[in-house]
Protein backbone atom coordinates (compact mmCIF):
# COMPACT_ATOMS: atom_id res chain seq x y z
CA UNK A 1 0.00 0.00 0.00
CA UNK A 2 1.06 3.35 -0.78
CA UNK A 3 3.05 5.49 2.20
CA UNK A 4 0.60 8.20 2.42
CA UNK A 5 0.80 11.99 3.83
CA UNK A 6 -1.96 12.16 6.01
CA UNK A 7 -1.49 15.83 7.71
CA UNK A 8 -4.66 17.43 5.25
CA UNK A 9 -6.61 14.77 6.56
CA UNK A 10 -6.76 14.01 9.92
CA UNK A 11 -9.73 12.46 10.34
CA UNK A 12 -9.32 10.07 8.01
CA UNK A 13 -8.48 6.45 9.80
CA UNK A 14 -5.61 4.02 8.51
CA UNK A 15 -6.20 1.43 7.06
CA UNK A 16 -4.33 -0.86 9.33
CA UNK A 17 -6.21 0.57 12.45
CA UNK A 18 -9.59 0.07 13.41
CA UNK A 19 -11.67 2.90 14.05
CA UNK A 20 -11.40 4.29 17.72
CA UNK A 21 -15.40 3.59 18.37
CA UNK A 22 -17.96 1.08 17.39
CA UNK A 23 -19.45 2.44 14.42
CA UNK A 24 -22.83 2.96 12.84
CA UNK A 25 -23.41 0.57 9.96
CA UNK A 26 -25.04 2.79 7.10
CA UNK A 27 -26.14 0.33 4.02
CA UNK A 28 -23.53 1.16 1.27
CA UNK A 29 -26.18 1.59 -1.02
CA UNK A 30 -28.64 3.87 1.04
CA UNK A 31 -25.30 6.04 2.61
CA UNK A 32 -26.98 9.05 3.47
CA UNK A 33 -25.13 11.69 1.70
CA UNK A 34 -23.90 9.69 -1.40
CA UNK A 35 -26.24 11.92 -3.33
CA UNK A 36 -24.88 14.84 -2.51
CA UNK A 37 -20.89 13.73 -3.75
CA UNK A 38 -22.55 14.60 -7.24
CA UNK A 39 -22.44 18.05 -6.26
CA UNK A 40 -18.40 17.88 -5.28
CA UNK A 41 -16.28 20.54 -7.16
CA UNK A 42 -14.12 18.06 -8.91
CA UNK A 43 -16.89 16.62 -10.64
CA UNK A 44 -14.92 17.56 -13.93
CA UNK A 45 -12.94 14.28 -13.89
CA UNK A 46 -13.55 11.79 -15.90
CA UNK A 47 -16.82 9.46 -15.26
CA UNK A 48 -14.90 6.44 -14.43
CA UNK A 49 -12.51 8.40 -11.82
CA UNK A 50 -15.49 9.83 -10.52
CA UNK A 51 -17.25 6.55 -10.16
CA UNK A 52 -14.27 5.40 -8.25
CA UNK A 53 -13.96 8.58 -6.05
CA UNK A 54 -17.41 8.59 -4.57
CA UNK A 55 -16.66 4.83 -3.97
CA UNK A 56 -13.68 5.24 -1.88
CA UNK A 57 -15.08 8.58 -0.89
CA UNK A 58 -18.41 7.02 0.97
CA UNK A 59 -15.92 4.48 1.74
CA UNK A 60 -13.82 6.65 3.62
CA UNK A 61 -16.72 8.30 5.53
CA UNK A 62 -18.63 5.49 6.60
CA UNK A 63 -15.28 3.75 8.30
CA UNK A 64 -14.80 6.88 10.02
CA UNK A 65 -18.46 6.67 11.14
CA UNK A 66 -17.93 10.91 10.66
CA UNK A 67 -19.73 13.09 7.62
CA UNK A 68 -17.37 15.99 7.50
CA UNK A 69 -19.15 19.31 8.17
CA UNK A 70 -18.35 20.59 4.68
CA UNK A 71 -20.11 18.09 2.13
CA UNK A 72 -17.24 17.96 -0.43
CA UNK A 73 -15.23 15.09 -0.29
CA UNK A 74 -11.34 14.72 0.46
CA UNK A 75 -10.45 14.96 -3.33
CA UNK A 76 -7.35 16.20 -3.07
CA UNK A 77 -6.64 13.74 -0.51
CA UNK A 78 -8.42 10.80 -2.70
CA UNK A 79 -6.36 11.78 -5.78
CA UNK A 80 -3.13 12.14 -3.91
CA UNK A 81 -3.92 8.48 -2.66
CA UNK A 82 -5.28 6.33 -4.65
CA UNK A 83 -3.61 3.46 -3.17
CA UNK A 84 -5.37 4.35 0.34
CA UNK A 85 -8.57 4.55 -1.07
CA UNK A 86 -8.65 1.67 -3.21
CA UNK A 87 -7.45 -0.26 -0.17
CA UNK A 88 -10.55 1.10 1.99
CA UNK A 89 -12.67 -0.31 -1.10
CA UNK A 90 -11.19 -3.66 -0.64
CA UNK A 91 -11.80 -3.98 3.38
CA UNK A 92 -15.59 -2.88 2.54
CA UNK A 93 -16.07 -5.73 -0.02
CA UNK A 94 -15.08 -8.01 2.43
CA UNK A 95 -11.43 -8.58 0.66
CA UNK A 96 -9.66 -6.79 3.86
CA UNK A 97 -9.43 -6.55 7.64
CA UNK A 98 -12.73 -8.50 8.91
CA UNK A 99 -13.02 -5.23 11.65
CA UNK A 100 -13.28 -2.91 9.02
CA UNK A 101 -16.16 -4.53 7.23
CA UNK A 102 -18.73 -4.40 9.26
CA UNK A 103 -21.24 -3.24 6.66
CA UNK A 104 -21.42 -6.50 5.33
CA UNK A 105 -23.62 -8.66 6.66
CA UNK A 106 -23.64 -12.33 5.56
CA UNK A 107 -25.97 -14.09 7.23
CA UNK A 108 -28.88 -11.37 6.46
CA UNK A 109 -32.17 -13.32 6.58
CA UNK A 110 -30.81 -16.25 8.22
CA UNK A 111 -31.55 -18.57 11.44
CA UNK A 112 -28.88 -19.86 13.10
CA UNK A 113 -29.31 -22.58 16.62
CA UNK A 114 -25.90 -22.46 18.63
CA UNK A 115 -25.77 -25.23 21.38
CA UNK A 116 -23.85 -24.39 24.26
CA UNK A 117 -23.40 -20.70 23.21
CA UNK A 118 -23.89 -19.27 26.61
CA UNK A 119 -19.73 -18.85 27.09
CA UNK A 120 -16.97 -19.34 25.07
CA UNK A 121 -16.68 -20.09 21.81
CA UNK A 122 -20.67 -20.76 20.96
CA UNK A 123 -21.25 -17.30 22.43
CA UNK A 124 -18.55 -15.72 20.54
CA UNK A 125 -20.13 -17.71 17.34
CA UNK A 126 -23.95 -16.20 18.35
CA UNK A 127 -22.82 -12.57 18.51
CA UNK A 128 -20.73 -12.88 15.49
CA UNK A 129 -23.55 -14.42 13.73
CA UNK A 130 -25.60 -11.89 15.19
CA UNK A 131 -23.21 -8.82 13.83
CA UNK A 132 -24.12 -10.39 10.44
CA UNK A 133 -27.43 -9.95 10.54
CA UNK A 134 -28.40 -14.00 11.69
CA UNK A 135 -31.08 -14.68 14.39
CA UNK A 136 -30.12 -16.77 16.54
CA UNK A 137 -31.84 -19.35 19.15
CA UNK A 138 -28.76 -19.91 22.43
CA UNK A 139 -29.30 -23.27 23.87
CA UNK A 140 -27.76 -24.21 26.80
CA UNK A 141 -27.87 -25.77 30.28
CA UNK A 142 -26.23 -22.36 32.12
CA UNK A 143 -29.46 -20.22 32.01
CA UNK A 144 -28.16 -17.15 33.47
CA UNK A 145 -24.94 -16.73 31.15
CA UNK A 146 -27.30 -17.90 28.25
CA UNK A 147 -30.39 -15.12 29.70
CA UNK A 148 -27.36 -12.45 29.78
CA UNK A 149 -25.86 -12.98 26.45
CA UNK A 150 -29.37 -12.58 24.84
CA UNK A 151 -30.15 -9.24 26.85
CA UNK A 152 -26.85 -7.88 25.42
CA UNK A 153 -27.93 -8.84 21.49
CA UNK A 154 -31.68 -7.88 22.02
CA UNK A 155 -34.46 -9.76 22.00
CA UNK A 156 -35.15 -9.12 17.93
CA UNK A 157 -31.83 -10.95 17.66
CA UNK A 158 -31.33 -13.51 20.14
CA UNK A 159 -33.63 -15.87 21.99
CA UNK A 160 -32.20 -18.57 24.60
CA UNK A 161 -33.71 -22.12 24.87
CA UNK A 162 -32.94 -24.52 28.19
CA UNK A 163 -31.69 -27.74 26.48
CA UNK A 164 -29.56 -30.72 27.21
CA UNK A 165 -28.13 -32.02 24.14
CA UNK A 166 -27.81 -34.76 25.19
CA UNK A 167 -31.55 -35.37 25.65
CA UNK A 168 -33.29 -35.72 22.23
CA UNK A 169 -36.56 -33.96 23.93
CA UNK A 170 -34.81 -30.54 24.45
CA UNK A 171 -33.07 -31.10 21.43
CA UNK A 172 -36.63 -31.66 19.51
CA UNK A 173 -37.76 -28.26 21.33
CA UNK A 174 -34.78 -26.16 20.46
CA UNK A 175 -35.42 -26.81 16.66
CA UNK A 176 -39.10 -26.48 17.12
CA UNK A 177 -38.54 -22.89 19.06
CA UNK A 178 -36.24 -21.62 15.68
CA UNK A 179 -39.41 -22.54 13.86
CA UNK A 180 -42.66 -21.55 15.47
CA UNK A 181 -40.33 -18.16 15.97
CA UNK A 182 -38.90 -17.88 12.34
CA UNK A 183 -40.46 -20.06 10.69
CA UNK A 184 -37.09 -21.66 9.54
CA UNK A 185 -33.91 -23.14 10.86
CA UNK A 186 -30.74 -22.26 8.26
CA UNK A 187 -27.68 -22.98 10.17
CA UNK A 188 -27.58 -25.01 13.33
CA UNK A 189 -24.20 -25.00 15.42
CA UNK A 190 -23.53 -27.84 17.63
CA UNK A 191 -20.76 -26.42 19.71
CA UNK A 192 -21.57 -27.82 23.51
CA UNK A 193 -19.20 -30.11 24.66
CA UNK A 194 -17.76 -31.12 27.89
CA UNK A 195 -14.52 -32.83 29.23
CA UNK A 196 -13.71 -34.88 32.41
CA UNK A 197 -11.33 -34.07 34.85
CA UNK A 198 -7.58 -35.68 33.25
CA UNK A 199 -6.97 -39.05 34.61
CA UNK A 200 -3.52 -39.44 32.71
CA UNK A 201 -4.28 -43.93 33.10
CA UNK A 202 -6.92 -45.52 31.39
CA UNK A 203 -7.28 -47.46 34.13
CA UNK A 204 -8.48 -44.65 36.13
CA UNK A 205 -10.85 -43.95 33.78
CA UNK A 206 -14.61 -44.90 34.98
CA UNK A 207 -17.19 -46.11 32.29
CA UNK A 208 -19.18 -43.29 33.54
CA UNK A 209 -17.68 -40.71 32.76
CA UNK A 210 -16.41 -41.70 29.27
CA UNK A 211 -20.03 -42.58 28.68
CA UNK A 212 -21.40 -38.83 30.23
CA UNK A 213 -18.44 -37.45 27.81
CA UNK A 214 -20.18 -39.30 24.91
CA UNK A 215 -23.21 -38.31 25.62
CA UNK A 216 -22.84 -34.47 25.68
CA UNK A 217 -19.96 -34.48 22.93
CA UNK A 218 -21.22 -37.16 20.43
CA UNK A 219 -24.85 -38.23 21.16
CA UNK A 220 -25.73 -34.25 21.07
CA UNK A 221 -24.25 -33.55 18.13
CA UNK A 222 -26.37 -36.85 16.64
CA UNK A 223 -29.16 -35.03 17.72
CA UNK A 224 -28.70 -31.69 17.42
CA UNK A 225 -27.67 -33.08 13.81
CA UNK A 226 -30.70 -34.85 13.37
CA UNK A 227 -33.56 -32.84 14.65
CA UNK A 228 -32.02 -29.64 12.07
CA UNK A 229 -32.32 -32.20 9.42
CA UNK A 230 -35.68 -32.68 10.31
CA UNK A 231 -36.65 -28.89 9.54
CA UNK A 232 -34.14 -28.64 6.68
CA UNK A 233 -35.13 -31.69 4.77
CA UNK A 234 -38.55 -29.82 3.74
CA UNK A 235 -36.57 -26.62 3.40
CA UNK A 236 -34.43 -28.24 0.63
CA UNK A 237 -31.49 -26.37 2.06
CA UNK A 238 -29.41 -25.96 5.36
CA UNK A 239 -26.10 -26.03 6.80
CA UNK A 240 -24.89 -27.81 9.70
CA UNK A 241 -21.52 -27.06 11.33
CA UNK A 242 -20.33 -29.21 14.15
CA UNK A 243 -17.45 -28.01 16.41
CA UNK A 244 -14.51 -31.07 16.17
CA UNK A 245 -11.29 -30.33 17.35
CA UNK A 246 -7.28 -31.10 16.78
CA UNK A 247 -8.25 -33.88 18.92
CA UNK A 248 -10.64 -35.41 15.96
CA UNK A 249 -7.61 -36.06 13.98
CA UNK A 250 -4.52 -36.64 16.46
CA UNK A 251 -4.23 -38.88 19.59
CA UNK A 252 -2.51 -37.38 23.01
CA UNK A 253 -3.58 -34.30 23.21
CA UNK A 254 -6.86 -34.50 26.04
CA UNK A 255 -8.53 -37.58 27.55
CA UNK A 256 -9.82 -40.68 25.71
CA UNK A 257 -13.73 -40.30 26.20
CA UNK A 258 -12.71 -36.49 24.66
CA UNK A 259 -10.40 -37.98 21.69
CA UNK A 260 -13.11 -40.53 21.19
CA UNK A 261 -16.10 -38.00 20.88
CA UNK A 262 -14.60 -35.53 18.55
CA UNK A 263 -13.24 -38.20 16.12
CA UNK A 264 -16.81 -39.77 16.23
CA UNK A 265 -17.80 -35.84 15.43
CA UNK A 266 -15.83 -36.09 12.08
CA UNK A 267 -16.94 -39.57 11.35
CA UNK A 268 -20.88 -38.74 11.45
CA UNK A 269 -20.20 -35.19 9.59
CA UNK A 270 -18.72 -37.40 6.41
CA UNK A 271 -21.74 -39.82 6.64
CA UNK A 272 -25.17 -37.32 7.17
CA UNK A 273 -23.15 -34.70 4.72
CA UNK A 274 -23.21 -37.96 2.19
CA UNK A 275 -26.57 -39.04 2.94
CA UNK A 276 -28.30 -35.14 2.91
CA UNK A 277 -26.63 -33.71 -0.25
CA UNK A 278 -29.35 -34.67 -1.88
CA UNK A 279 -31.45 -32.57 0.00
CA UNK A 280 -29.06 -29.59 -0.68
CA UNK A 281 -27.82 -29.47 2.86
CA UNK A 282 -24.10 -28.92 3.99
CA UNK A 283 -22.92 -30.89 6.66
CA UNK A 284 -19.31 -29.25 8.05
CA UNK A 285 -17.02 -29.65 11.08
CA UNK A 286 -14.72 -26.77 12.17
CA UNK A 287 -11.62 -28.36 14.19
CA UNK A 288 -9.89 -25.54 16.64
CA UNK A 289 -6.69 -26.19 17.90
CA UNK A 290 -6.17 -24.44 21.71
CA UNK A 291 -8.38 -21.64 23.26
CA UNK A 292 -8.54 -19.83 26.16
CA UNK A 293 -12.37 -21.16 27.52
CA UNK A 294 -13.77 -22.36 30.58
CA UNK A 295 -13.46 -26.10 28.95
CA UNK A 296 -10.13 -25.58 28.31
CA UNK A 297 -8.72 -23.64 31.41
CA UNK A 298 -10.29 -26.68 33.74
CA UNK A 299 -8.89 -29.09 31.65
CA UNK A 300 -5.54 -28.38 31.26
CA UNK A 301 -4.96 -25.98 34.53
CA UNK A 302 -2.31 -23.67 32.73
CA UNK A 303 -1.06 -20.26 34.06
CA UNK A 304 -2.02 -17.08 32.38
CA UNK A 305 1.32 -15.26 31.40
CA UNK A 306 1.38 -11.58 31.55
CA UNK A 307 -0.40 -11.04 28.38
CA UNK A 308 -3.19 -12.92 30.42
CA UNK A 309 -2.97 -15.83 27.43
CA UNK A 310 -1.15 -18.99 29.08
CA UNK A 311 1.73 -20.23 26.64
CA UNK A 312 1.06 -23.29 24.32
CA UNK A 313 3.10 -24.36 21.60
CA UNK A 314 2.25 -23.16 17.92
CA UNK A 315 3.45 -24.04 15.10
CA UNK A 316 2.56 -20.48 14.12
CA UNK A 317 5.23 -18.15 15.32
CA UNK A 318 3.70 -15.03 17.33
CA UNK A 319 -0.33 -15.88 16.38
CA UNK A 320 -2.68 -17.53 18.83
CA UNK A 321 -5.79 -18.76 17.76
CA UNK A 322 -8.90 -16.54 18.68
CA UNK A 323 -12.73 -17.83 19.30
CA UNK A 324 -12.83 -14.73 17.12
CA UNK A 325 -10.91 -17.04 14.60
CA UNK A 326 -13.40 -20.21 14.72
CA UNK A 327 -16.52 -17.78 14.71
CA UNK A 328 -15.12 -16.35 11.35
CA UNK A 329 -14.79 -20.02 10.56
CA UNK A 330 -18.40 -20.87 11.82
CA UNK A 331 -19.44 -17.87 9.74
CA UNK A 332 -17.74 -18.99 6.20
CA UNK A 333 -19.19 -22.57 6.99
CA UNK A 334 -22.58 -20.78 7.26
CA UNK A 335 -22.74 -19.03 4.88
CA UNK A 336 -23.65 -18.90 1.26
CA UNK A 337 -19.87 -18.39 0.63
CA UNK A 338 -19.48 -22.11 0.90
CA UNK A 339 -22.08 -22.94 -1.13
CA UNK A 340 -19.94 -26.11 -1.71
CA UNK A 341 -18.31 -27.02 1.14
CA UNK A 342 -19.97 -30.33 2.56
CA UNK A 343 -18.44 -33.15 4.07
CA UNK A 344 -15.30 -31.25 5.30
CA UNK A 345 -13.12 -31.07 8.38
CA UNK A 346 -11.96 -27.39 8.76
CA UNK A 347 -8.88 -27.39 10.77
CA UNK A 348 -8.17 -24.22 12.53
CA UNK A 349 -4.79 -25.28 14.13
CA UNK A 350 -1.92 -23.47 12.11
CA UNK A 351 -0.65 -26.63 10.66
CA UNK A 352 -0.65 -28.69 13.86
CA UNK A 353 -2.14 -31.79 12.84
CA UNK A 354 -0.62 -32.06 9.44
CA UNK A 355 2.78 -31.86 10.76
CA UNK A 356 4.83 -33.62 13.09
CA UNK A 357 7.27 -30.64 14.88
CA UNK A 358 9.27 -33.25 17.35
CA UNK A 359 11.47 -34.91 14.20
CA UNK A 360 12.01 -34.21 10.97
CA UNK A 361 14.43 -31.55 8.54
CA UNK A 362 13.02 -28.35 10.53
CA UNK A 363 12.78 -29.68 13.98
CA UNK A 364 16.30 -28.42 14.32
CA UNK A 365 15.27 -25.16 13.11
CA UNK A 366 12.59 -24.83 16.26
N1 LIG B 1 -11.40 -24.08 23.73
C1 LIG B 1 -10.66 -24.83 22.96
O1 LIG B 1 -9.42 -24.75 22.98
C2 LIG B 1 -11.29 -25.78 22.00
C3 LIG B 1 -10.45 -26.39 21.08
C4 LIG B 1 -11.01 -27.26 20.17
C5 LIG B 1 -12.37 -27.50 20.17
N2 LIG B 1 -13.17 -26.87 21.08
C6 LIG B 1 -14.59 -27.16 21.03
O2 LIG B 1 -15.30 -25.95 20.94
C7 LIG B 1 -16.59 -26.10 21.53
C8 LIG B 1 -16.82 -25.00 22.56
O3 LIG B 1 -15.85 -25.15 23.58
P1 LIG B 1 -15.48 -23.99 24.60
O4 LIG B 1 -14.01 -24.05 24.77
O5 LIG B 1 -16.12 -22.73 24.20
O6 LIG B 1 -16.14 -24.57 25.93
P2 LIG B 1 -16.95 -23.83 27.10
O7 LIG B 1 -16.89 -24.77 28.27
O8 LIG B 1 -16.48 -22.45 27.25
O9 LIG B 1 -18.43 -23.79 26.51
C9 LIG B 1 -19.19 -24.95 26.38
C10 LIG B 1 -20.65 -24.57 26.48
O10 LIG B 1 -21.42 -25.76 26.33
C11 LIG B 1 -22.43 -25.73 27.32
N3 LIG B 1 -22.84 -27.11 27.63
C12 LIG B 1 -22.16 -28.03 28.35
N4 LIG B 1 -22.87 -29.16 28.43
C13 LIG B 1 -24.03 -28.93 27.77
C14 LIG B 1 -25.18 -29.71 27.50
N5 LIG B 1 -25.31 -30.97 27.98
N6 LIG B 1 -26.18 -29.17 26.78
C15 LIG B 1 -26.08 -27.89 26.32
N7 LIG B 1 -25.03 -27.11 26.55
C16 LIG B 1 -24.01 -27.62 27.27
C17 LIG B 1 -21.81 -25.04 28.52
O11 LIG B 1 -22.79 -24.56 29.41
C18 LIG B 1 -21.02 -23.95 27.83
O12 LIG B 1 -21.82 -22.80 27.63
C19 LIG B 1 -16.60 -27.50 22.12
O13 LIG B 1 -17.20 -28.37 21.21
C20 LIG B 1 -15.14 -27.83 22.27
O14 LIG B 1 -14.91 -29.21 22.28
C21 LIG B 1 -12.65 -26.01 22.00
Amino acid sequence: MTKTNRRSQPNLPSPLTPPAKPQPTPSFLSFPNFNLLSSSPKQSSSAALDRNYSLSHRLCLSLSGELPDDIAPNWDYIVDNPGECLAYVFQFLGLGDRHRCSHVKRLEGKVALITGAATGIGECIARHFCKHGAKVIIADIQDEAAHSVCKDLGPDFATFVHCDVAKESDVEIAVNTAISLHGKLDIMVNNAAIVEDPKPSILDNNLADFERVISVNLTGVFLGTKHAARVMIPAGKGSIISLGSVCSSVGGVASHAYTSSKHGIVGLTKNVAAELGRFGIRVNCLSPYFISTPLTINFFKLEAEGDGQPRVYSNLKGIHLQQEDVAEAALYLGSDESKYVSGHNLALDGGFTTINPAFGLFASAQ
